[in-house]
Order: C-alpha cells, then sequence, then structure tokens
C-alpha cells in the first residue's frame, strides 16, 4: 500500500528564450497563472531548448532544468502527483522531444499528466484567432496585419497554413499568416499582400511566437535588409510592428490554463500509455 503523503506540482514547459524581458511578460505570466489557478500545486519551470539552456548558463549564470532534469527533481523532492503543460504552439518536434523525455518517468509518479499544445483542437484555433484580434489594435480597411509564425520541417507545420485559412473563414480577410522556417514562407505572405483590394498602406508585423524573443527582434521587426519589415518597406508598404508575444495575451493564456484543467479532467491528454 502506497503511505506517501500526496504532493502536487505543476511543470510549465518551454521552448524558452534567451530575451529577459520578454521571458518575464510571457513564460513568467503563463507560469504565474498557472499558480494562481492550482495553489495546491507547487509551479516549477523547464525549457526544451538546449542551445537556450546553454546561452542561460554561459551569459546569464541561470541554470534552468531541461525536462529530464525537472523530472529528476520532481522525484528527488518527493512529488506523487504532476501534470505538465508545454507553452508550445504545435504538436511539433519540441513537443515530442517533451514526450519523449517524460514516458520514462511514466511510472515514477502516483500520476503524471500532461497538457496539449496551444493549437491543437479546431476550438484551439478559433480561440487563438479571438484572442489575438482582440490584442491588436484595429486594423484599416487600407491595412493588412501580418503574423510571424516560427515554422517546421515537422509535418505539422500544415497548422499555419490552416491558420491563416480560419482567419479569413472568421472574417478577417486581411490578416496573414506567414512563418520563418516553414510554409507559408515570406514570399506566400507578400503574394498574398499583393493579393488584396484595396493594396494595404500600413502592413502591421506582429509575432506568432509565445515570446517576442529573437526571431520577432531580428527576422520580423529588425533594421537589417532581410527582415520582414525592410522587404516589405521595400514594396513601398509602410509598416509598423508589435513586438508582443503570444504569452502577453490573457486570452492566450487562458488556452493554456484550459487546457491544464482538460488534462485533470483526463480529456485532450498524453503521455497515459
Ligand atoms: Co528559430
Amino acid at each position: 500500500m502506497n503511505t506517501r503523503e500526496e504532493k502536487k506540482a505543476l511543470l510549465v514547459v518551454s521552448f524558452g528564450t534567451s530575451y529577459e524581458e520578454t521571458r518575464a511578460k510571457t513564460i513568467g505570466a503563463i507560469e504565474r497563472e498557472a499558480a494562481n489557478a492550482y495553489p495546491d500545486r507547487e509551479v516549477r519551470r523547464a525549457f526544451t531548448s538546449s542551445m537556450i539552456l546553454r546561452v542561460l548558463k554561459k551569459r546569464d549564470g541561470i541554470h534552468i532544468d531541461n525536462v529530464k532534469e525537472a523530472l529528476g527533481r520532481l522525484i528527488a523532492d518527493g512529488f506523487t502527483d504532476v501534470l505538465v503543460q508545454p507553452t508550445h504552439i504545435i504538436n511539433g518536434e519540441e513537443y515530442e522531444k517533451m514526450m519523449d523525455q517524460i514516458r520514462p518517468f511514466q511510472s515514477c509518479f502516483g500520476k503524471l499528466l500532461v497538457g496539449v499544445p496551444l493549437l491543437t483542437s479546431s476550438e484551439d484555433y478559433s480561440a487563438v484567432i479571438q484572442a489575438v484580434m482582440e490584442e491588436v489594435p484595429a486594423i484599416g480597411t487600407n491595412d493588412a496585419l501580418v503574423l510571424m509564425g516560427h515554422g517546421t520541417e515537422h509535418h505539422v507545420d500544415a497548422a499555419y497554413a490552416a491558420l491563416d485559412y480560419r482567419f479569413k473563414d472568421m472574417g478577417y480577410s486581411r490578416v496573414i499568416v506567414g512563418t520563418v522556417e516553414g510554409y507559408p514562407a515570406f514570399e506566400q505572405v507578400v503574394k498574398q499582400l499583393e493579393m488584396l483590394d484595396p493594396r494595404p498602406e500600413t502592413v502591421v508585423l506582429m509575432p506568432f511566437m509565445i515570446v517576442a524573443g529573437d526571431h520577432a527582434v531580428n527576422d520580423m521587426a529588425g533594421e537589417e535588409e532581410d527582415s520582414w519589415k525592410s522587404c516589405l518597406k521595400d514594396r513601398g508598404y509602410s509598416v509598423k510592428c508589435i513586438l508582443k508575444g503570444l504569452g502577453e495575451m490573457e486570452a492566450v493564456r487562458a488556452i493554456f490554463l484550459r487546457h491544464m484543467a482538460e488534462a485533470l479532467d483526463g480529456e485532450m491528454t498524453d503521455a497515459q500509455g
């Protein structure tokens, strides 16, 4: 018979960022709200990007656990009930890497549940679109909003085109989704902008990433000639950049909180086998 006292934790797993300011406003905010929603659980942090973990250690002397380390410490500290919530956007490479790291620990806790990433169910897509449109300033009839997602070689890259489609379906005909490393790429964004009638005077750029980190600051809004901002200016658009990560948006954080609740309810979870 198990006589261990029940001890509960909530591990928030993020890709991570080396940008401290956006880290506090995005990942930090998600963790704070998780702590408020689950006062019976100790909230802990893990990052999945080994590159980010290395930069933080080397440059800032900050150690943040990877998933394996975080779960190992939870065992060492006597936790019996663990909910893991990723802040990843898609069910892609980083999420799969996390799941692979969690599986060996399945039998180490009385209970180990895992919530799903931001864009998983059909409902998630419309919720994210509502959340984003609540947060951006109204787009004028002659303006367009371009969202820069990350993109991936993983097959779930299709999520970005699906999101673009869903924006249009929900009536936002002047919102375009592109990615840095996947499809749709910048080329497709430009094609869509050129098809808009009337032609946009101003293009508003915003990252579709949890943090407004390196990609947002440099690839999207940077002054270099190959940034999205510079390339759009070259094409005659006036460009406005919103350097705000999705994690800064309350309604986006609410989706992660819902995914936590659903995982605890036994819906939409993975890693139970
Ligand atoms: Co990247």
